[in-house]
């Protein structure tokens, strides 16, 4: 009885000095993502007029309750696979109306837009989307939340603990510079491009930093010349090389801006990954890693190609996790899962387990199938997909940068 009643005692002590020792000071590692189509969780599907969004089924449908999420995927994107396996909870949209400080605090906040790319005119004719710079400047609001919040000490502290995952560059590709209407596709050749897009990324990077990131990933590019829209446009049906060595040069320059930076910015720690080659084994010798299809997309509509996006009436293949590619544009959840792995394996990344329970993201269970997300399955290797590509532009929201989250832009969808 008395110690029964002592042993109740220590756990409420117990309880109470871990409840004082988060009110003093350090707050959960949490992580904030930019990125586009291939990370968005649900920023876009706000926009209303945006052209690029995964709002219909059967985006989600190998996701929680099978409803579309937001994720331009059948299931989980790269950035949750690999967040889970750090141990971070899986940050909620920016547009996501129930955003509040405290969910910020726990979770983070996910900046991705599909369509958006580093460049701010990459893929205007989206109408609506978040390039690099606007989604940077929500975060600066988001910072300025925080800091009212939690004062400017502690959320100094927040934002320099906080792990920051920055995965933007097919959209500049195929939805800019490889567009003949594009502006940028007559002023550039392929080299000069290159440079624009590194000196526009390094100045990103460096204003993140400015901003307190120190914990930063930058995901490289997949094999964008064999994703199922570029191969259409092609009269054998094969990959487009010239689309894949962009690809390639675009990982070698940003690899070697990240190592750069790493180095010279202060406290920094940059890292950059990319599973290309593995994604272009899948792509080439599918069965090898347990594929039956590399080349089309799982969701598709009869014969009709380019189906550029995926709807109702469209049709499934019977087992997606046989599929590269989900839809037109973006790997299936099964690839994501390998894309993860290998970025996983090259930068050397460890279960963390940090953070437990609770996160209110928007995210949980995966859902059917048989894949078993979860479980690493002897799923062959690791391997990626090509990322990609979609959707939408230009001028954000209105959401003034300093209110506060929570009032979302309207919306629904
Ligand atoms: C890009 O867009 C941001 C706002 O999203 C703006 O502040 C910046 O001046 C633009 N940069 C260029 C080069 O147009
Ligand atoms: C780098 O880290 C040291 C030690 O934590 C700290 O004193 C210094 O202010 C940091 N510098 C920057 C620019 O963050
Ligand atoms: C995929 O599976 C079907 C049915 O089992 C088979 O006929 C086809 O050859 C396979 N395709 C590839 C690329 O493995
Ligand atoms: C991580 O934490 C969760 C929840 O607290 C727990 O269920 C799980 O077993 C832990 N995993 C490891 C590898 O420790």
């Amino acid at each position: 009885m008395e110690s029964m009643n002592m042993r109740m005692v220590k756990a409420v002590m117990i309880i109470v000095v871990l409840g004082v020792l988060s009110e003093l000071g350090s707050c959960k590692v949490v992580q904030f993502i930019f990125g586009d189509s291939l990370s968005d969780v649900g920023n876009n599907r706000k926009l209303q007029k945006s052209l690029a969004t995964a709002n219909l089924p059967w985006y989600g449908i190998d996701f929680g309750n099978g409803m579309p999420n937001g994720r331009f995927c059948n299931g989980r994107t790269v950035a949750d696979i690999i967040g889970d396996h750090i141990g971070v909870p899986r940050p909620p949209a920016f547009l996501d109306p129930t955003l509040n400080e405290e969910m910020i605090l726990e979770n983070g906040v996910n900046f991705a837009s599909g369509g958006g790319g580093i460049l701010n005119e990459t893929g205007s004719y989206f109408i609506q989307k978040f390039c690099l710079y606007k989604q940077i400047e929500l975060f600066k609001g988001t910072q300025e939340l925080i800091r009212r919040k939690i004062g400017a000490t502690k959320a100094a502290k927040f934002f320099e603990e906080s792990n920051y995952v920055v995965a933007l560059g097919s959209n500049d590709f195929i939805n800019n510079y490889l567009q003949p209407v594009m502006g940028d596709s007559w002023k550039y050749t392929d080299s000069t491009f290159i440079d624009y897009l590194m000196e526009t990324l390094e100045s990103q990077l460096k204003l993140l930093h400015s901003l307190g990131a120190r914990k930063l990933v930058v995901f490289g590019l997949g094999p964008m010349g064999c994703i199922p829209l570029q191969r259409v446009l092609s009269s054998s049906g094969g990959c487009q090389v010239r689309t894949n060595n962009l690809a390639l040069s675009f990982n070698k320059a940003s690899g070697k801006l990240v190592s750069d930076l790493s180095k010279s910015l202060p406290n920094a720690t940059y890292q950059f990954g990319d599973a290309y080659d593995v994604v272009a084994d899948v792509i080439a010798n599918p069965n090898k890693y347990g594929f039956n299809n590399s080349d089309s997309p799982c969701c598709s509509f009869g014969s009709i190609r380019p189906a550029l996006t995926c709807v109702p009436l469209s049709t499934l293949c019977a087992d997606r996790s046989s599929y590269v590619f989900w839809d037109e544009y973006h790997p299936s959840d099964r690839a994501n899962e390998m894309i993860a792995k290998e970025i996983i394996r090259k930068l050397g990344f460890l279960y963390t387990n940090s953070t437990s329970v609770g996160s209110p993201s928007p995210s949980p269970v995966e859902a059917p199938a048989r894949t078993t997300p979860e479980a690493p399955a002897k799923a062959p290797r690791e391997a990626p997909a090509p990322k990609s590509t979609n959707t939408v532009p230009a001028k954000a929201p209105t959401k003034a940068t300093h209110e506060a989250p929570a009032e979302a832009p309207s919306s629904d969808d």
